[in-house]
């Protein structure tokens, strides 16, 4: 075994994925421990982030979520520092929380991306109505947990939407609605891992699905016949090395009517708490938790 020093795992933090950062984090400190990695919790909300060094710690095991967790701050921090962490550095996680640029750049690489549109104060809403056909999907850019994220069915309803959300974070994208089925495709050490399907009971994945239900179905592996589980993890590496994205992280997917797969967002710290996608498709290729958690250490850098 690697010698990693003394391991803080980065979690809580001040975003308001909080909670789920900490459940995450209290699993990943168990599990480092069960390999003999000598791992402590470290939360930068109660701990100013620069006593990592006074105390001793060696690597950054980086679990916090959202804002200054996974949007380069904290990254930018570790740099400073000049503590290795795990996961995406400060530029891929910038764009990774940004859905707009990640589709630009997903875009002018010919990779698949549902058709869009940005909505502004000045826009032609009939036109892009026209264009994308309802019903369609608008979201906010940089928010995440499917905050703000509208399905508009009716008719003549975009300005409304658009007023409704344009004090959301980035800008607000107009989506073509695609649905044929949801998926998501971990990406680990520049690999991509089994892909899971996910069958909300609600109409789309949003936020009470994915936070207060037990009734959303996840599969793995999935339904993809071989050849598209071949394409989801190719599309899913080159999506993640398309922002620049390092150590682990996750490429969420739509399937059209016709079975196209179009890439819908990427998450560069994806969740690790015992019921969360990665660790379930990691399982399919015979990596248990705390072996993948040791995994994603391996992956810590800096610079
Ligand atoms: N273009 C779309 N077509 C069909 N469903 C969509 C589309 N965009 C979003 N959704 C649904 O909304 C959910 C949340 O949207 P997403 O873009 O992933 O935002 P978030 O970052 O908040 O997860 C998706 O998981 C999916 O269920
Ligand atoms: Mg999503």
């Amino acid at each position: 075994m690697q010698n990693f020093g003394k391991v803080a795992v980065l979690m809580g933090g001040f975003s308001s994925e909080r909670e789920i950062s900490l459940d995450s984090g209290a699993a990943i400190v168990e599990a480092l421990r069960s390999k003999g990695v000598d791992a402590h919790p470290f939360d930068p909300k109660e701990t100013p982030l620069g006593e990592l060094k006074t105390q001793g710690f060696q690597t950054a095991f980086n679990i916090l979520h959202g804002t200054y967790g996974e949007d380069g701050a904290v990254q930018g921090a570790l740099e400073l520092l000049g503590i290795p962490y795990t996961g995406s550095g400060v530029a891929a996680s910038a764009i990774g929380m940004d859905k707009y640029r990640c589709k630009l750049i997903w875009q002018a690489l010919g990779l698949p991306v549902p058709e869009f549109a940005v909505l502004r104060e000045d826009s032609d809403f009939e036109a892009v109505e026209q264009s994308l056909g309802l019903p369609m999907f608008v979201k906010p850019a940089a928010e995440g947990s499917s905050v703000g994220v509208v399905k508009v069915k009716e008719s003549g309803r975009l300005k409304a939407v658009y007023e409704e959300l344009k004090h959301l974070q980035g800008e607000i994208i107009a989506e073509r609605f695609i649905g044929g089925g949801e998926y998501s495709c971990p990406v680990l050490g520049g690999k991509g891992l089994p892909s899971i399907r996910i069958i909300p009971a609600t109409e789309f994945y949003d936020y009470e699905a994915k936070y207060n239900r037990d009734d959303t179905v996840y599969q793995c592996p999935s339904d993809l016949n071989d050849n598209d589980e071949a394409l989801i993890r190719e599309l899913a590496v080159r999506a993640a090395d398309a922002v620049g994205a390092q150590g682990c992280s996750r490429v969420d997917f739509l399937k059209d009517e016709a079975g196209k797969l179009y890439i819908l967002e990427i998450n560069t710290l994806p969740g690790m708490t015992g019921h969360s996608l990665v660790p379930k498709s990691a399982a399919q290729t015979g990596v248990g938790f705390a072996d993948l958690c040791v995994e994603i250490l391996k992956t810590a850098h800096v610079g």
